[in-house]
């Protein structure tokens, strides 16, 4: 029995691990920890370098002041959405260069926008906005009941021709799920087939990521980080703490 309580929580230890440059050996790197592996395909883990490891490490402080907590949360964001580009289809596109030769490249195929869950996910915006100028940005208000934990949706306002498009879905925090498939849930009823809609996130519970492969297989989630599970009030531990208050009101 004291064997199958010591193997779980092994198990539930997020794994730690030597990160830094090929040149150094591992024991002259430092020891941080990745992020969790899971096994949901749909699940994008960005790659565990040294500088998301660092920027991760910035916004997770419980000492970083809010003007910090801006600046390092916009660069993991930017990184997502340069990720969540990378899965978007392309046309081969052929064009000559000013030396008058052709160059075999591709094109962004289809049409995209930002939906953003409000009001944390708005703090994701001004990243796609640096990489798709004047991208159409949707809004969905869902908040989550400090007491249960249980989302509810107050309003919603899409671009009107959203089925037509691909759709970056913007919210930070993906702790039980039930805000991100609330969103998910009005995209689908406003005609979005799933595949074509990618959930960019900063940190996810491997719970909330299992909530939503069951629900939503074929929806791509791009994630900087899964970390260790939820604490009591489903808060994702070791987590950053509220996203929405550190970033706009703290
Ligand atoms: C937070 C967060 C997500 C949700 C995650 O928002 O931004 O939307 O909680 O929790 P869940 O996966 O368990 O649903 P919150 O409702 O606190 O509102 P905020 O954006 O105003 O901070
Ligand atoms: N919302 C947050 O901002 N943080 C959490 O850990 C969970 C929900």
């Amino acid at each position: 029995m004291a064997n199958t309580n010591q193997e779980s929580n092994e198990l539930q230890r997020a794994p730690s691990q030597h990160v830094g440059p090929d040149y150094k050996t591992s024991d002259e790197k430092p020891e941080a920890t990745v992020s969790t592996t899971i096994e949901q395909k749909n699940v994008v883990i960005l790659p565990q370098t040294p500088q998301l490891i660092a920027l991760l490490t910035m916004i997770r402080d419980k000492n970083t002041s809010r003007a910090d907590f801006i600046f390092y949360s916009n660069r993991i964001n930017r990184l997502l959405v340069e990720e969540a580009l990378n899965h978007l289809p392309v046309h081969p596109h052929t064009i000559t260069t000013p030396v008058g030769r052709t160059y075999a490249g591709v094109k962004f195929e289809g049409k995209i926008c930002g939906v953003s869950i409000m009001r944390a996910g708005e703090a994701m915006e001004q990243a796609l906005r640096e990489c798709c100028r004047s991208v159409r940005i949707g809004k969905i208000l869902i908040q989550r009941d400090e007491e249960t934990s249980k989302p509810r949706l107050f309003y919603d306002k899409l671009p009107e021709d959203v089925k037509d498009r691909w759709v970056l879905l913007l919210d930070p925090m993906l702790a039980t799920g039930g805000s991100a498939l609330m969103a998910v849930d009005v995209l689908r009823s406003k005609g979005v087939p799933e595949e074509r809609i990618l959930f960019l996130n900063l940190i996810a519970s491997p719970e909330g990521a299992a909530n939503f492969s069951k629900k939503y297989p074929k929806l791509r989630i791009v994630t900087a980080f899964v970390d260790q599970g939820l604490d009591e009030k489903n808060y994702i531990v070791p987590g950053l703490g509220d996203f929405g208050d550190r970033f706009y009101t703290l």
